[in-house]
């Protein structure tokens, strides 16, 4: 969210005209010739200058091992650009993309990079305003910080209040508690918080930011939004590709470490935070910490009871015969890396207690759908006897991440006639028909937000913590505890029987 400070007042109109971008601006990927550079950084640098959304002043710097000229990457960089109706804007903005490549373990390429992006500041008077983006390994991001802070890239001290240098760190940060921790401290000794960026695009994806929108500038459901009215929460997050090429990092990462550390947890605490007082990136970030730290971690014997953790096996996916994770390449045979969780989460603290939120996520299930399904209490008693209060369904709100985004609100209504007959109904906003078009792409609205250094949709160090505090055991019961097998389900399917159970036993069903 813009963090405006304005004691002006002005019109909703106004508000939408408000441009907030520095004049000028370097952006540094580091790990430029890889995957998601290709995919989503250098695409979504490319939508915002089409959107004359970049400061008129900028120049791109990829940083990789592999050895390419400023030429070969310009050519890597194009094939991945989807131009539109502005092809006459592709190459004005390759002609402000360089290349630099170098071991990331040795000082040369730092060397080498602080002298190109002088000189290039002097080209393009650009100024010392530079954004680092760390798109490589984790296992290189303390490293590299490391570097840039002996080679005088990092420049925490900075006396023009105009400079500034922003580091933006690509997920995962730890892969648990204590790493997350040590990579904390080894960038705090070099980086202050506020260069910081902790990438987790869920937040920059507009349905999600729709749900402050939705929560604090209507008056309708803050009153209702706790444990008198609402019964319980669920967050399904489910994809139908599978591993693809990346079984390496998943491997090691699994679904809980993957989605439900980051993303997930994310969502649960917009839902469940309190109104912030502003906008400002920390008073938001102090609330969504705050419902992090409610959520109490669990014993071993609640992690068995809250959970359950699955493998996919072969099945079908639109028609197409798939093979099961173990048979993926790259995959071993005996692996217990799940790739499905259904997790009850419980929140201690005035508003949720007793409230349960119920996520799942998982590859290879039936549909790519992400939502968030809140659903209220029943009628205490039902007057359209004999139809008893248990026969009318409970209001639910639901909103639609990804795909088709929107949000929904289901309620009993009656069917014509002279009958007393109801219907279950949806009143339904769809945000394509209504905003048209598609929503932009989550990196942009990050690239920009660094940019104009918002830090709100971004975490911060004590949130990233408080997340693996609460993951870390339900991974050490389901991936290190030998005595213990994960659930297998046919790709798919909705994920393991045991996932229902999970809902049943408090007698609620996944929607
Ligand atoms: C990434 C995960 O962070 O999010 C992927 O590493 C996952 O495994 C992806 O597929 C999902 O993102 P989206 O935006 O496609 O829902």
């Amino acid at each position: 969210m813009p963090s405006l400070q304005t004691s002006q007042t002005i019109t909703k109109e106004q508000m939408c005209l408000i441009e907030e971008k520095p004049s000028s601006c370097a952006i540094i990927i580091f790990g430029a010739s890889g995957d998601l550079a290709h995919r989503k950084l250098l695409p979504s640098l490319f939508h915002l200058f089409v959107e004359k959304n970049l400061p008129p002043q900028f120049y791109v710097m990829g940083v990789a091992r592999t050895v390419m000229t400023d030429q070969q990457f310009r050519e890597k960089i194009r094939k991945g650009l989807s131009a539109g109706p502005f092809p006459q804007l592709v190459e004005p903005f390759l002609d402000r993309c360089f290349y630099l490549s170098g071991d990331y373990d040795g000082p040369l390429v730092y060397q080498n990079l602080h002298k190109s992006l002088n000189e290039l500041d002097k080209k393009f008077q650009v100024g010392l305003r530079r954004i680092f983006y760390l798109s490589t390994p984790p296992s290189l991001y303390a490293p590299i910080v490391n570097r840039m802070g002996k080679t005088d890239l990092a420049y925490s001290q900075l006396e023009d209040p105009k400079s500034w240098v922003r580091v933006i760190i690509e997920k995962p940060f730890g892969d648990s508690l204590d790493s997350a921790q040590s990579l904390n401290r080894d960038i705090s000794s070099i980086l202050t918080e506020d260069q910081i960026y902790r990438i987790d695009h869920y937040l920059a994806k507009e349905t999600v930011q729709n749900i402050l929108m939705f929560r604090f500038a209507n008056v309708l459901f803050e009153p209702v939004w706790n444990r008198n009215f609402i019964d319980h929460v669920q967050i399904t997050a489910a994809e139908q590709l599978g591993v693809e090429h990346r079984s390496g990092y998943y491997e090691q990462a699994g679904v809980l470490r993957d989605m439900f550390q980051n993303h997930l947890l994310q969502l649960l605490a917009l839902i469940a935070m309190e109104a912030p007082i502003n906008l400002n990136a920390n008073t938001v970030r102090n609330k969504r910490n705050e419902v992090l730290e409610a959520i109490r971690p669990m014993s071993q014997a609640e992690v068995q009871t809250n959970s359950i953790c699955a493998q996919y096996g072969m099945g079908d996916i639109n028609g197409q015969e798939v093979v099961g994770y173990r048979q993926e390449a790259g995959v071993s045979p005996s692996s217990r890396t799940a790739t499905f969780a259904a997790v009850q989460f419980e929140i201690d603290n005035w508003r949720w207690q007793g409230v349960p939120f119920y996520i799942r996520s998982g590859k290879r299930l039936a549909e790519r759908v992400v939502e968030i399904a809140v659903h209220f209490k029943r009628v205490p008693t039902s007057i359209f006897k004999p139809l008893l209060a248990s026969h009318l369904s409970p209001n639910v709100l639901t909103f639609r991440i990804q795909p088709d985004e929107g949000i929904s609100m289901q309620f009993e209504a009656k069917k014509p006639g002279p009958k007393l007959c109801m219907n279950t109904v949806k009143m339904d906003f769809g945000y394509k028909d209504i905003f048209k078009g598609t929503p932009p792409e989550s990196y942009a609205r990050l690239f920009l937000d660094a940019m104009i250094g918002d830090q709100t949709l971004f975490a911060r160090s004590d949130g990233v913590e408080d997340s693996w505090r609460i993951i870390d055991p339900i991974v050490q019961y389901w991936e290190k505890t030998p005595t213990v097998s994960l659930f297998e389900y046919p790709a798919g399917s909705w994920g393991p029987n045991e996932s229902a159970h999970l809902l049943s036993r408090n007698e609620h069903s996944w929607d």
